[in-house]
């Protein structure tokens, strides 16, 4: 070793020493690697684990039953903290177990605050939401019953299979393959390269808006929900395929009662029922051609909405006001993320 010359034998210890620290040394890069990743997660979700801890413990009591659930909301109100008027107020509803109701509204008028507070997310400020004949705010399994699918579909990183599952050990593959089916995400993910077995990207940044969309209904179906409140979960499906979707879901689903936040007549006229809300408050309620012909605020709307179809832009409250409906706002559309 002195003379500078190196023997075989220690040229082998070297190399088995290097091999037994390449494992430790690449097992701490993965660390390095995640700690950015752990602590975004840590910052994005301390503040929900602290909100949930101030909340009073409220006694959940009431098991919601199998099958379809009738709902009921009775003088409910709901105001925004620091608001200054009323996102909801007074509004009453009913649909029968199995039923069907779009709720139609311009921009603004409190749908969405609604479908939060009918599925329970939201307690209302005042008066009360019954589903199956129990105030939702007191259901034990309303997690499992009811379902809530919004227009900006949360999809994990995870398979298609796992983002359907979402961790409910008792679905089987079977149903998960079923749901996939019923919300035309069956093609879609068949054709990834590792089929449905493919992580979804960051965020399903590997989909298009309407295929999250259909990942977040295959959720719904698989869960078999005896209420399903669809806030504009369908916006960037094309109509045709939506309509197919809308029926099987309440098939597929046993006829579970369905609430869909709507603008295409076409999905309007897939309800039963239509409940017309106009700043927060039900301004006509009763059948899409009833309120046709007896609401000229509803068919003002309507038009609106045929027109930015046509033109690919939202309309707003004013255009609604204006009657012609003629004017969409485009940059409105924009800031909402648009509706396809
Ligand atoms: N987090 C919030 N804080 C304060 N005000 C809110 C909040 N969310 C909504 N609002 C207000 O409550 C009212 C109803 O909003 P909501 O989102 O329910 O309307 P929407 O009918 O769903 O509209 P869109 O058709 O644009 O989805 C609006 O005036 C809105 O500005
Ligand atoms: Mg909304």
């Amino acid at each position: 070793m002195a003379s500078g010359s190196i023997t075989a034998a220690d040229v082998v210890q070297v190399a088995y020493l290097f091999s037994l620290l390449a494992w430790p040394v690449r097992a701490f890069g993965w660390i390095l690697f995640s700690l950015p990743q752990v602590a975004i997660g840590w910052k994005r979700v301390k503040p929900i684990l602290d909100d949930a801890a101030d909340l009073p413990p409220r006694r959940r009591e009431a098991s919601l039953p199998e099958g379809p659930l009738e709902l009921r909301a009775r003088g409910v109100s709901f105001t925004y903290e620091d608001a200054d008027a009323p996102a909801l107020t007074g509004v009453d509803l009913e649909v029968p177990a199995g039923g069907s109701l779009a709720v139609v509204g311009a921009t603004g008028s409190g749908k969405s605050t609604l479908a939060q507070v009918l599925v329970g997310l939201t307690p209302p400020t005042a008066g009360v939401v019954e589903v199956g004949g129990h105030d939702i705010g007191g259901v034990a399994n309303r997690e499992e019953r009811v379902a809530l699918a919004t227009q900006d579909a949360f999809v994990f990183n995870e398979s298609s299979e796992e983002n359907v599952a979402l961790g409910r050990s008792d679905l089987g593959r079977g149903e998960v393959d079923h749901a996939l089916d019923v919300a035309h995400a069956a093609t879609f993910v068949e054709a990834l390269p590792h089929g449905r077995d493919e992580a979804l990207g960051e965020r399903g940044s590997r989909l298009s808006g309407g295929q999250r969309q259909r990942i977040a209904l295959a959720r719904v179906i698989a869960g078999k929900p005896g209420l399903v409140v669809l806030d504009d979960s369908t916006s960037a499906i094309d109509p045709a395929v939506e309509g197919d979707i809308l029926t099987s879901l309440r098939s597929a689903t046993e006829g579970s009662t369905t609430v869909i936040v709507a603008h295409r007549r076409s999905s309007i006229l897939l309800a039963d029922r239509v409940v017309y809300l106009e700043n927060g408050r039900v301004a006509a309620s009763g059948r899409h051609d009833e309120l046709m012909a007896g609401h000229p605020g509803y068919a003002a709307l309507l038009s609106a909405y045929e027109v930015e179809e046509a033109e690919g832009a939202a309309p707003d409250a004013a255009d609604v006001n204006d009657g012609d409906g003629d004017d969409a706002d485009a940059s409105h559309a924009e800031a909402e993320g648009g509706r396809a």
